[in-house]
């Protein structure tokens, strides 16, 4: 840990706040409006700044917007009703703090209202490895009763009128996250929210990038990104209300959560009256998109937004796909001979092995109840995890702690732990059955705990937990949560309050819940599952040390989801399994080869049941897991460079849909540019069809690298009767210097050697 620096007061009335290649300048005059002057990368001069009319009509632009201060025609980033009513804030800087630390640069400028004793600390958190800043703020009052806080974004930005701003965000479903959207910004207002209450990736996700220099390129072009980093409701809007340019906000979603704020003076709790908002981090790149993604990987793995970031993960076999809720212990102990076999490192037991009165059958029963069902493992978990040992495996184990279905033993002895509203009718989720746990009660949270607690302490040897989240936030108003939100924020006592504050302290329950299963179990690796990707987000990511990145385990699609996925989460943080063909899902058959490749190009796992491989596909996944192993450094914490889009993202005109490429390609790149790996799949097969050439990127122009195919298809021998390791292709062994790699670019032998759909290649790079 790097030791803290002190805060310093600083008095200067214009504010820098650096990385190594950006600045944020504000204007922090006391007694004034904090104003943002500049944010952009670090040619601009203080004179440069100071002489341009790119700002807003009246020259400056307020750095977090109050209701009361900005003109009416533009929205506020922050809106409180005090205690009398009144609307306003009048927001002045009040005093400016600076912190420096061996990993980052922290200012924090207090902000006080005119009238009422509110007070508004802005933060910015500056690394100094990576081009990131965080924004945050904390709202504070001393009134004699409770706030509303209607609007409290967690970050603001300008950007000036001139630019041709384009829009990237991901939009998605279950088994169809990420997809990627990218459209030019008009005139008027443009909202990206997220309402499901316990999840928040899956259709909206609450990351976005604005290309300043029209249609997004990969890797050229001035590039804002933004990540909010929040599990529940959010809502980033643009607004470009007149000719004053693009006005960004982005924070916790108000609606049906208005904050409540209590007053100090009856609380128990010092900090009852103080609000912190979620952190906002915010990139700036001159490199394109490629290079606010990589800004986010290397903020990621280095500056605690994913857990044990800069390590690598194992190679896993998923129970779930191969065997659903069939699970016995014989089923489990083939499976991990089968992992085990293939060269694996984990084997995971999915949903179905738990529920003691009410069995783990389906998706109907058994939430809450996390015992052992002794009729499908009669030896209890303690078997399952001598017989990993014995092989050398590690052991890991689902659970989905936030749930309870209304048939289990857990809903029968307490019903008011599960959120609801009293009198109506429940609105059931999964299974029919399925409802949240109120992760405000601290009873449930201890709860929680302690059955993560015991299931660690009873079984040492499990290593791995995924933690899965499959229902929203349904009934909103539970009559207890007044009660226990009274005694833990001291001077509430509405349940409309309490109510009000649900979902953000709902998500505030599970945070203090995850900090205590760290504090304890720092080691333990745990995978962030929400019916797939429905909880990827840095609000979690902290405590997490990958996400499933899809219930959609179809290699073809996988290559989109995946690719969206990519903008904002880096590779090690990627869960990608090798699933069966034909494909449950889809119905779709593909060959083993593209499906190992789809699923190297992050952490790699297998999902399928193993009893029901072929010799082909058997062979080719020990193959693939072998190389894959050797690769691992490379792949999961290399930097990423997107070489060829799945689907141009280049409109012919904003109307038409974008065209499909033939080839996606991507590549992942050493620090010292000493090693790479390309990953290249035809997204289509036909006779004749036209070769596309792949320029790569990231290299050193000066290096002269050796390709080596990796994972080569297995072949049939017809001498042996059996499947035989391939032939690489004629690039094997080729030598290219990275310039002519970079600049001409190679044709990859993809659509004329092989006879067969899904073509694709791995190439190693050294
Ligand atoms: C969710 C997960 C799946 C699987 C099932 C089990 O859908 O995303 O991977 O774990 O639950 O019920």
């Amino acid at each position: 840990m790097a030791c803290m620096g002190l805060l310093s007061p600083v008095h200067a009335a214009v504010l820098t706040v650096e990385t190594p290649n950006t600045q944020l300048i504000l204007d922090a005059t006391e007694g004034q409006q904090l104003a943002l002057l500049y944010y952009g990368d670090k040619s601009a001069t203080l004179d440069d700044i100071a002489n341009s009319q790119q700002l807003t009509t009246n020259g400056q632009s307020p750095a977090y917007p109050a209701f009361g201060d900005i003109d009416m025609i533009h929205l506020p980033a922050l809106q409180v009703q005090h205690a009398d009513g009144d609307l306003s804030l009048n927001l002045r800087v009040a005093q400016v703090e600076q912190q420096q630390n061996v990993n980052y640069q922290l200012s924090i400028i207090n902000l006080r209202d005119k009238l009422q004793p509110v007070t508004v600390r802005v933060y910015y958190k500056a690394w100094k490895n990576v081009d990131i800043i965080e924004t945050w703020t904390e709202i504070e009052h001393q009134e004699k009763s409770p706030i509303t806080l209607k609007r409290f974004d967690s970050g603001y930005l300008h950007i000036g009128e001139g630019d041709n701003v384009w829009l990237t965000h991901l939009h998605g479903d279950w088994a169809a996250e990420a997809v990627v959207t990218h459209e030019p910004l008009t005139r008027g207002l443009k909202v990206i929210r997220n309402t499901d209450g316990a999840r928040n990736a899956h259709l909206d996700a609450p990351e976005l990038m604005l290309s300043l220099d029209g249609a997004p390129e990969e890797n050229t072009g001035r590039v804002i990104g933004a990540a909010l980093c929040w599990n529940g409701n959010f809502e980033l809007r643009l607004n470009a209300p007149n000719n004053s340019g693009i006005h960004f906000y982005a924070g916790i979603d108000p609606q049906s959560s208005e904050y409540i704020l209590a007053p100090t003076a009856n609380g128990q709790k010092p900090k009852a009256n103080t609000f912190t908002t979620p952190h906002l981090a915010l990139t700036y790149s001159t490199s394109g998109m490629g290079g606010v993604s990589r800004a986010f990987h290397r903020w990621a793995r280095t500056c605690g937004y994913l857990h044990n970031g800069n390590g690598t993960r194992d190679v896993l076999l998923n129970s779930w796909e191969g065997i659903y809720f069939d699970i016995t212990e014989q089923r489990i102990i083939d499976m991990m001979n089968d992992i085990a076999a293939f060269g694996g490192e984990l084997f995971v037991m999915d949903d179905g092995w738990f529920g003691d009165k009410y069995p783990r059958n389906d998706d109907s029963s058994s939430l809450g109840d996390w015992v052992v069902d002794t009729r499908k493992l009669p030896n209890g978990l303690q078997a399952l995890t001598e017989a990993a040992k014995e092989r050398h495996i590690k052991f890991g184990i689902w659970i989905e702690p936030e749930a309870v279905n209304t048939v289990s033993e857990l809903y029968e002895q307490h019903p008011d732990w599960a959120l609801q509203v009293p009198g109506r009718e429940l609105k059931l989720g999964r299974g029919g059955t399925q409802l949240v746990l109120d992760m405000t009660n601290p009873k449930v949270q201890d709860f929680v705990f302690n059955m993560v607690d015991e299931l660690l302490t009873r079984n040492p040897y499990i290593s791995y937990i995924k933690w899965d989240a499959n229902a929203s936030i349904q009934n909103l108003g539970h009559i207890l949560t007044a009660q226990r939100s009274n005694s833990r924020k001291g001077g509430l006592t509405s349940n409309s309050a309490a109510v009000n504050n649900l979902y953000i302290d709902y998500h505030l329950g599970l945070l203090a819940v995850l900090e205590r299963i760290r504090a304890k179990y720092p080691d333990i690796v745990i995978q962030n599952c929400a019916s797939g990707g429905g909880r990827a987000n840095y609000g979690l990511m902290p405590y997490f040390d990958e996400f499933w990145v899809s219930d959609n385990n179809d290699a073809l699609q996988r290559v989109f989801i995946q690719w969206g996925t990519s903008y904002f989460f880096p590779s090690n943080a990627m869960a990608q399994h090798i699933g069966g063909s034909p494909y449950q899902m889809t119905n779709r058959v593909i060959p083993i080869k593209f499906r190992c490749d789809v699923a190297m190009s992050g952490r790699l796992g297998i999902e399928l049941q193993p009893k029901h491989m072929t010799d082909e596909e058997r062979l080719q996944c020990t193959i693939a897991l072998a190389d894959y192993k050797a690769l691992r450094p490379i792949i999961q914490l290399g930097n990423l460079y997107r070489l060829n889009a799945p689907q141009s993202y280049q409109p012919v005109s904003s109307q038409s849909a974008p065209a499909k490429q033939d080839v996606a390609a991507l590549m992942y790149v050493t620090d010292d540019k000493k090693e790479a790996v390309v990953f290249a799949y035809s997204l289509s097969n036909f006779m004749k069809q036209a070769p596309q050439r792949i320029r790569f990127a990231g290299l050193d122009p000066e290096k002269v690298y050796t390709l080596e195919e990796k994972n080569i298809r297995v072949q049939y021998n017809h001498t042996k009767n059996a499947w035989d390791a391939g032939e690489p292709c004629s690039l094997h062994g080729k030598q290219f210097t990275g310039a002519y790699l970079m600049s001409a670019g190679l044709i990859l032998p993809l659509c004329t050697e092989y006879t067969q759909d899904f073509p694709s290649r791995i190439f190693y790079l050294k």
